[in-house]
């Protein structure tokens, strides 16, 4: 047995018995339905070798972990032009606000809050011929996986009570950076967070941040140096108003999601993803942060 399973076997033990597990989201009913005592651990290696424990195949809604899909693909499309339309500074702000919005002039702070995350999709609608369509091919393609898919109630519930994104795509607009449809941006919006993933297939699906931007079979989404940027930027804004303590507890660039999944990297090295559905007050996944920072302090393996 190697060294990675027995770490990753070890921690899931050590959180069998803790009790306080933090808060399952249910500002989006949907989400509510979920038992918060599942938990998975899952990692791949730069070999391709998979090491999980736990509930680490058990699909559950991504969320804001595709903002860095879909930034990865308005990337690839646009280049160094779509830092025209969003800025790449950490924001000190939770995933939903928009005071800054208001102040910067409809420039969000980066790619992974809502607002960002809105005007990629806003990117993504203007250059796809059938966005939703095209871009769960693309998220596919990367994991050369066809079993990844929307969960349409998911996208439903939140189109019912996503009051806060319909605020802030009307900002943007009024800002003149949302060219499409307001509705058609909410909607593809509420699709790529709907993505419904196992621990195991978003290590699939990540292993080309961790691999200068090229899948397990060798074909390039993202070139050399893009990868460095994204990679910088899950490091600076994946956490919200929780990434500086993300990078001081855990020290690798990573992406949270409301659904309680968490991926990160080390480049070159391995690509780790945990699903814990009870979130912390800052919106990660409680028990997901503590596993990850006993993995890096375990292994001795971090960016630092
Ligand atoms: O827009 C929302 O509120 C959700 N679809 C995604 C939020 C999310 O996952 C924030 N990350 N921790």
């Amino acid at each position: 047995m190697s060294n990675f399973q027995e770490v990753l076997e070890h921690i899931a033990l050590n959180f069998k018995s803790v009790k306080d597990r933090g808060t399952v989201a249910s500002y989006i009913p949907e989400l509510a339905h979920v038992d918060p005592s599942k938990f998975g651990m899952h990692l791949i290696d730069a070999d391709g070798m998979h090491y999980g424990t736990g509930d680490s195949e058990e699909a559950f809604s991504i969320q804001s972990i595709s903002k860095v899909l879909s930034l990865s693909q308005a990337f690839a499309i646009m280049g160094d032009k779509l830092w025209e339309r969003v800025d790449v500074e950490p924001s000190g702000d939770p995933f939903n606000h928009l005071s800054l919005l208001e102040l910067e002039h409809g420039i969000p702070r980066n790619p992974l809050i809502n607002a960002g995350a809105l005007v990629i999709a806003d990117v993504l609608i203007s250059h796809l011929k059938n966005p939703k369509a095209d871009f769960l091919a693309y998220v596919r393609n990367m994991a050369n996986d066809e079993n990844i898919n929307y969960d349409t109630d998911v996208a439903a519930s939140e189109s019912k009570t996503g009051y806060t994104n319909y605020a802030a795509a009307n900002l943007l607009k009024s800002y003149g950076n949302i060219k499409n449809d307001v509705d058609d941006v909410l909607d593809f919006y509420f699709h790529q967070c709907s993505l419904k993933m196992s621990c195991r297939q978003l290590t699939e699906v990540f292993y080309i941040f961790m691999n200068r931007g090229k899948c397990r079979r060798g074909n390039a989404f993202l070139n050399i140096n893009q990868v460095k940027r994204v990679n910088a930027i899950m490091l600076t804004c994946g956490f919200y108003d929780e990434a500086g303590e993300f990078a001081f507890e855990v020290g690798l660039p990573g992406k949270s999601g409301v659904g309680g999944g968490i991926v990160a990297l080390l480049p070159n090295k391995f690509c780790i993803a945990t699903w814990s559905p009870g979130l912390n007050a800052k919106g990660n996944s409680k028990l997901g942060m503590l596993a990850l920072e006993q993995f890096t302090t375990q292994t001795g393996l971090s960016i630092f």
